[in-house]
């Protein structure tokens, strides 16, 4: 029997399937480290994503093709130890799982193995539907992610919105449509116009979450550093910022070299004391030291 709680226990993909059946929203957030997995949980978010959208918010690289697997796992634990009641979803590198279905399988095994995450995301539409296929096959529950998938910047050109012609319209809800008959509990749909991505909402049995897809969708989620304004430079379109941490940050950065400067700190609360007949002690015991004899000590 468990001993967790019922109300701690994780969020599951059963659970986002039961938000969507009550018309409840799915809250999903990316977070990359111990603390911002703490606060995700404490704020009750159901789906923390280790997203690869740490190369760029985090590693300080131009996209996301850079990111390994060892970034992610390190990243993973990281946010695995802070024992959320949120699921935590993996996000697949660039290069871990579209060379080959085998190799797909045993890296988002590592995702739950060595990472501590439930489930990997993994992008791309009817192309990745073999490996989602397998991958769910070794009992790892996969999120798709369709529209704007950036380890394809490349090939699509640049971050741009996707879907926005009737053909590629189609072809967007064809790959979705594909990815749950391959057996994803949920898809992530970036950068789509909102009433494609409403429509493709309401044709799935299972739940979408948007970023940039409007709110006809099951869930939305949105980019740690984005929502707290850690990211100054880019303001997407779909991003609201909820505080300007960098910002503030900046202004208590500034204060505390001020006050270093200043002399203002640290002040006398801030230190350790030694009791007066100790230093005493301490004192005496120097004035009989030969090596410290005439030192300012
Ligand atoms: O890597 C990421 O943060 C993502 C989300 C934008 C869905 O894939």
């Amino acid at each position: 029997m468990s001993t967790v709680p019922p109300d701690r226990r994780r969020a599951t993909p059963r659970t986002l399937l039961d938000l969507k059946a009550r018309h409840e929203p799915i809250v999903a957030v990316t977070a990359y480290d111990h603390p911002s997995a703490r606060e995700a949980d404490a704020a009750g978010v159901d789906v923390i994503l280790v997203g690869d959208s740490l190369g760029m918010v985090v590693l300080g690289h131009d996209d996301t093709l850079q990111v390994t697997m060892d970034d992610m796992l390190h990243h993973a634990r990281a946010v695995a130890r802070a024992r959320t009641r949120a699921m935590r979803v993996g996000d697949m590198p660039f290069l871990s799982y579209q060379a080959d279905v085998a190799e797909a399988v045993r890296n988002a095994g590592r995702f739950l193995a060595d990472g501590g995450m439930d489930a990997v995301k993994l992008e791309g539409g009817r192309e990745r539907a073999a490996t989602v296929r397998a991958v769910v096959q070794a009992g790892i529950p996969v999120m798709g992610h369709v529209g704007l998938t950036p380890q394809s910047v490349r090939a699509l050109g640049g971050y741009r919105v996707q879907g926005a012609t009737a053909a590629s319209a189609g072809r967007l809800l064809d790959d979705a449509r594909a990815l749950e008959d391959a057996g994803c509990f949920s898809i992530a749909l970036e950068a789509v116009p909102d009433r494609l991505a409403a429509l493709v909402t309401g044709r799935l049995a299972i739940p979408t979450i948007g970023i940039g897809a409007g709110a006809g969708c099951d869930g939305q989620i949105l980019v740690w550093h984005d929502l707290l304004g850690w990211e100054e430079q880019l303001a997407p379109r779909f991003v609201r910022r909820y505080a300007t941490m960098a910002a503030d940050a900046r202004t208590a950065l500034g204060t505390y070299a001020a006050d270093v400067r200043g002399r203002r700190f640290p002040a006398p609360e801030h230190a350790y004391t030694i009791p007066d007949a100790e230093w005493e002690l301490v004192l005496a015991g120097l004035g009989a030291r030969a090596d410290v004899v005439g030192t300012a000590w």
